[in-house]
């Protein structure tokens, strides 16, 4: 079999994007556009991959970690310059390479395989992967000749009134010869409106020196879209989005209205869970069968157990188990575990908080750095007060307990296993095991007093 290589353009600084992030940073559902491309290009199983860093250089190794090489563009000259930063990588090697725009994140890799599969069957030196645009402004134009064989690419700003007519674009995925590349890269030059060395200019060089070059146009020009600015950054966001729902709704998954379900790109879900309208899950959040999540839900990095329900409520960095009911308006936030069985209902908010089997906080609470057991009743109201302005400390209810509605639990504090805390207490001593504890002032009642008040006006 044939050697593969790929190589990854991102070292631009991506002007168009107007901002402080690089623009192969930018994430299409929260994964960043280069990350994308790489996850796609990673399936072809290469022999190597190259990832050509400039700008953000150090920012998008680390994004990419281990899974690319890297050649530094120190200077960016134009995608020609680029490639050529591989040589020391790649130069003289027998294989096919294949060259990918890091901001292109839509691309598949079926999509990349069918070129390649194109590239070897009609024995072409180079191949690139063309689409047709009802708006090619601002792409490369393929240029034919009369018998419709592929002589050119010609940039938009360099181009006739003629060739601006020409809808079929190139996407910036191509791939070649490897040694032929190379070779050909130091022809290139950089006489052109934009003083740049173009890639595309290789496909011209190749087909003078008598190889073939063709084309292969994909059906879908939304998969090849290259993000330039914020408005297509948009349109790729929406595809993207799209797609990843049309995926979780093929695996049994329900989404009531994918429009407006928004569900990252590493995000799993299991069999016959319903994804209500206006919800957002993040990150590498995972979410198990028939659960209920929305609408109106956000959920970040959070590992959701089986038939859990939450409603209208926000969760971030947190563990919930199964059976667990949430919502609506409730806060939980990083670092809570939510065991089995669980009800936090509205208005309750969580905070580094461990929740144990079956324990309620069913309305207005804030349980904070606490450590709540099994099978424990929160009464409304109730408050951890785990923060003096200085330090937080630690609230531990055991199983069993019931806490009485509007009770402030003062930190570091112990309520016993199975103790009581009569309603509107407030505890600053540890309650032992079975204690019923009551912590406020005596009621006093004043006969008469209203009619009093009344007789000295
Ligand atoms: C490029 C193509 C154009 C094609 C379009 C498809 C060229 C000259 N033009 O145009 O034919 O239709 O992509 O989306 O190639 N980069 C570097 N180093 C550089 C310059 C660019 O690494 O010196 C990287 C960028 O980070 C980006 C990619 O190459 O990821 C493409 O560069 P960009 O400036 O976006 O090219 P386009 O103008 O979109
Ligand atoms: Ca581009």
């Amino acid at each position: 079999m044939t050697n593969r290589f790929a190589v990854i353009l991102a070292a631009g600084q991506g002007t168009r994007m107007k901002s402080k992030l690089y623009k192969v940073l930018h994430p299409v559902c929260g994964k960043p556009m280069v990350q994308h491309v790489v996850d796609q290009v990673a399936a072809l199983q290469t022999q190597k991959l190259v990832t050509i860093i400039g700008h953000g250089a150090e920012l998008v190794k680390s994004q990419l970690g281990e899974s690319s090489e890297y050649a530094l563009q120190e200077e960016q000259l134009g995608t020609a310059h680029a490639v050529m930063q591989a040589a020391p990588l790649l130069e003289g090697q027998e294989g096919v390479t294949l060259v990918v725009c890091g901001d292109t994140p839509l691309i598949t890799s079926t999509t990349m395989e069918e070129l390649l599969k194109h590239h070897e069957q009609v024995g072409a030196k180079a191949t690139i992967l063309t689409a047709h645009a009802e708006d090619p402004t601002g792409y490369g134009r393929i240029i034919r000749d009369e018998n419709g064989n592929v002589e050119k690419i010609v940039e938009h700003k360099d181009a006739s009134e003629q060739e601006r007519s020409v809808r079929e674009i190139n996407t910036g995925t191509y791939c070649f010869d490897n040694q032929l590349l190379f070779d050909a890269l130091k022809n290139v030059s950089n006489h052109n409106v934009q003083g740049e060395y173009y890639l595309p200019d290789v496909i011209e060089i190749l087909k003078n020196q008598g190889h073939i070059v063709s084309a292969y146009q994909t059906m879908s020009f939304a998969e090849t879209l290259g993000v330039n600015d914020r408005y297509a950054l948009s349109q790729a966001e929406k595809t993207m989005k799209l797609r990843i729902n049309k995926q979780h709704m093929l695996n049994g998954v329900t989404i009531i209205d994918p429009d407006n379900t928004y569900i990252g790109a590493d995000v799993s879900i299991g069999q016959d869970t319903v994804i209500l309208p206006g919800t957002i899950i993040s990150g590498s959040s995972s979410i198990a069968s028939n659960c209920e999540i929305g609408p109106h839900t956000e959920i970040r990095e959070c590992k959701i157990g089986e038939r859990t329900v939450i409603r209208q409520s926000v969760a971030h960095n947190s563990s919930i188990g199964n059976d667990v009911n949430i919502g609506p308006f409730a806060h939980i936030r990083p670092d809570s575990m939510i065991d089995d069985e669980v009800k936090v209902g509205n208005f309750v908010e969580l905070k580094k908080a461990v929740f144990g089997k079956g324990s309620k906080a069913s309305h207005l609470s804030y349980i904070g750095d606490a450590e709540v057991g099994a099978d424990v009743n929160i009464g409304c109201g109730t408050i951890t007060v785990n923060y003096d302005g200085k330090n937080k400390y630690l609230t531990k209810i055991e199983d069993g307990v019931f806490v009485g509605c509007n009770s402030n639990l003062i930190a570091p504090v112990t309520i016993g296993k199975d103790a009581y805390i009569a309603a509107g207490s407030t505890i600053n001593q540890d309650v032992p095991s079975k204690a019923l504890s009551i912590a406020r002032a005596r009621q006093v009642n004043k006969e008469n007093y209203i009619d009093k008040l009344n007789k000295n006006e």
